[in-house]
């Protein structure tokens, strides 16, 4: 007769698997999670370890016996490779790492140091790649680790994705090899997606992995092309030229000379003392990366070693991947505000008691709109499930319905604008409330910060606190403005020394040079984002031919949609804003419209030449390099190798500038480089 006991246990494993695989589905399938992934692991582990406490229990369809995620989208179709691509150990702890570092020792029979590689973890959608004779012939998901999901076209799309693998000098082109890696969104074109789909009445995604994944498993490869995706390159499964390469550090290099693109972290040559020091140095860095990663992959460097390791059912014996800790917290709701963005909408956010996820204060988390507010069922005085992701605005998850007291105060929309106190509206179609009065100051403020911002006029300094002092000062009104502002002006203003006046004015002036796509962007025309602005500065030869133009032309070019169009043609019929261009030219701005790039590109001694910079440069900011040596037809790549033509090393350069030197690689200075353009 079963004891109490184990009728108990019994009924954990089964409570544990009902709720894994609905929260596998709900990661997988529908994008949308509703616990954190280290909940998840938590749950994964306790029944994984129930399991082998009684082994009676176990169940060929436990969660726990699966080598990866649940494929199969209805409606894409699916394909079983030769080599699975097999999932992975965690680590936790310092311990579980140097636990990892004997057993790979026991098992080669070995005292002697094992040499590591370390990489990051990247937190998006593994794929593999298959390249015949050097084309691209068959892009799949991981799908089950045997089984994955036929996504080709959609991988096409994604621009670091080589369609033809690179020649050179170094390497041939192999008869086949499939390339692994790991399809990402970055953190700013993540945001915008979710601003646009807010404005839009979309629902949201959750984080910039889910957002990847929906976006790679689309029937329709048009909605994958209009996503911001990335492709790094970490891995390969058959190869025909397998004897070319002995470590994984080699197979990096090779991905990178065949034109992926590989990421500038990793770290080899490794001892396990290393590979912990390393981890902390990522674990700093991880906040500030433009892109979500969860913690590092640790493995054998060598490929003889890694054959002879082997591999379990589920995950190989020479890799592992160090977690880093939870980027969720508890914390409670103080307040809910309202703020209003630049086109309007009033956005709730969260004020919280100050808790510290993953090395930084949080205070306040933004909860989107009304309907989001009322989907989670946010209060004030509420206790709440918190994330964040790397320089990601903090956002609430969940409500811990458990801690409540029945003292919590709902929610709802004020009436009126909370800043200047005109009606508010709501479009049926759309989830946003509007503050209905363009003149609004925060609009007029939030508008300012955008056309200053990266990826429009990217004036460095010029953020939240000085736009603030310079509106209520009195000494901008518009954009137009900016670009006669004096150092006089600036010197009174709080916190502005005569050093930070003098770098405000020259950043001011160096971005009065812009590309058409980011003046489009710049300008804020509702449903124009940074993409969309460049499939319009690509379609017309410039701003005069937008001035009349008509919404059907516009719907007919690739990537704008109805909505779209009709935005961009009310925002150029409107005099108010022809004006504003007008006095932007007239301030001395000038538009560099793509046919004069291609002609200058031709003469530049950038042309066709590739740099990696590193170390901050004091002229320019990184993204403002990178488009001036693009605009001048040369390349910006982010690793060191033998191909690299150019590294620019600023202010405290990076391990690059070692690798540069290494290679022989030619390293300029600021000085050097801004020569270097100007001849
Ligand atoms: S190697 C056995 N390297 O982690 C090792 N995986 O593998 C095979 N992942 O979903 C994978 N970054 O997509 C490797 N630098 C990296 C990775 C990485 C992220 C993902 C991979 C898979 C999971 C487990």
């Amino acid at each position: 007769m079963p004891s109490d006991d184990a009728n108990a246990v019994k009924h954990r494993i089964f409570e544990l698997r009902n709720a894994l695989h609905r929260h596998n589905h709900l990661y997988y399938i529908k994008d949308n999670p509703e616990i954190s992934d280290a909940e998840y692991d938590r749950m994964l582990e306790e029944l994984r370890t129930l399991e082998i406490q009684h082994p009676d229990l176990a169940s060929p369809d436990s969660p726990t016996a699966r080598v990866g995620a649940s494929p199969v989208q209805d409606g894409l179709e699916t394909v079983r490779r030769d080599i699975p691509m097999l999932s992975i150990n965690n680590a936790f702890s310092e311990q579980d790492i140097i636990e990892f570092d004997n057993r790979v020792k026991r098992f080669l029979k070995t005292d002697d140091p094992i040499t590591y590689i370390a990489e990051p973890k990247f937190d998006g959608i593994a794929v593999e790649l298959v390249y015949e004779n050097g084309g691209l012939t068959l892009g799949t998901t991981r799908g089950d680790g045997v089984t994955g999901e036929v996504i080709t076209q959609n991988i096409k799309t994604i621009r670091t994705v080589p369609l033809r693998l690179q020649e050179s000098t170094d390497t041939s082109v192999p008869a086949y090899i499939a390339v692994r890696g790991e399809v990402i969104m970055p953190h700013d074109g993540f945001e915008r997606l979710n601003e646009y789909r807010l404005e839009n009445g979309e629902s949201l995604f959750a984080n910039a992995r889910n957002a990847a994944a929906g976006s790679l498993r689309q029937l329709d490869p048009g909605i994958t092309a209009s996503r911001p995706l990335k492709l790094f390159a970490y891995g390969i499964g058959r190869f025909s030229d397998a004897d070319q390469v002995a470590t994984q550090h080699e197979i990096l290099q090779l991905l990178e000379q065949l034109g992926f693109n590989v990421n500038g972290l990793v770290r080899y040559d490794l001892g396990i003392s290393e590979v912990i020091d390393f981890y902390k140095q990522l674990t700093e860095k991880r906040s500030s990366l433009p892109y979500d990663i969860d913690g590092m992959v640790v493995k054998v460097d060598r490929l003889s070693l890694q054959e002879e390791l082997g591999t379990t059912s589920r995950s190989p014996r020479w890799a592992i991947a160090y977690k880093f800790a939870a980027v969720q917290e508890t914390t409670t709701v103080v307040a809910i505000e309202v703020q209003v963005g630049r086109t309007g909408a009033l956005t709730p956010v969260a004020h919280l008691a100050p808790v510290n996820i993953g090395g930084v204060t949080v205070s306040r988390a933004t909860l989107h709109n009304e309907d989001e507010v009322a989907r989670k069922d946010v209060r004030t005085g509420d206790t709440v499930l918190v994330q964040r992701a790397g320089d990601v605005i903090p956002e609430v998850v969940k409500v811990i319905e458990s801690r409540r007291t029945g003292d919590e105060i709902s929610f709802r929309m004020p009436a009126a604008c909370p800043v200047c106190g005109s009606t508010t509206g709501r479009i049926e179609t759309e989830k946003v409330t509007r503050c209905m009065n363009a003149g609004c100051p925060a609009q007029v403020r939030e508008r300012l910060k955008h056309f200053a911002a990266k990826g429009a006029f990217d004036i460095e300094g010029l953020g939240d606190k000085l736009m603030t002092q310079l509106l209520e000062k009195g000494l901008i009104h518009s954009y137009a403005d900016i670009f006669t502002l004096q150092r006089e002006d600036l010197e009174n203003l709080d916190r502005m020394g005569p050093k930070s006046a003098e770098n405000l004015l020259s950043a001011i002036k160096n971005s009065k040079t812009i590309s058409f796509g980011a003046f489009l962007y710049a300008l804020g025309i509702r449903h124009v984002g940074e993409h969309m602005a460049k499939v319009l500065a690509s379609a017309y030869p410039d701003i005069d031919r937008l001035f009349n133009v008509e919404e059907d032309e516009l719907s007919r070019i690739d990537g704008i949609g109805p909505v779209a169009a009709a935005s961009i043609r009310q925002f150029f019929v409107n005099p108010e804003n022809r004006e504003i261009i007008q006095a932007l030219l007239q301030n001395g701005v000038t538009v560099v419209y793509p046919s004069q790039t291609e002609n200058t590109a031709v003469k530049s001694p950038l042309a066709g030449k590739s740099f990696v910079l590193t170390g901050s440069l004091e002229h320019f900011t990184r993204s403002a390099a990178k488009e001036r040596i693009e605009a001048a037809g040369g390349r910006v790549t982010g690793s060191v190798s033998t191909k690299t033509d150019f590294v620019v090393a600023g202010e405290n350069p990076g391990s690059k500038l070692d690798k540069a030197r290494n290679l022989g690689v030619t390293v300029l200075d600021e000085a050097a480089f801004m020569q270097l353009m100007a001849s």
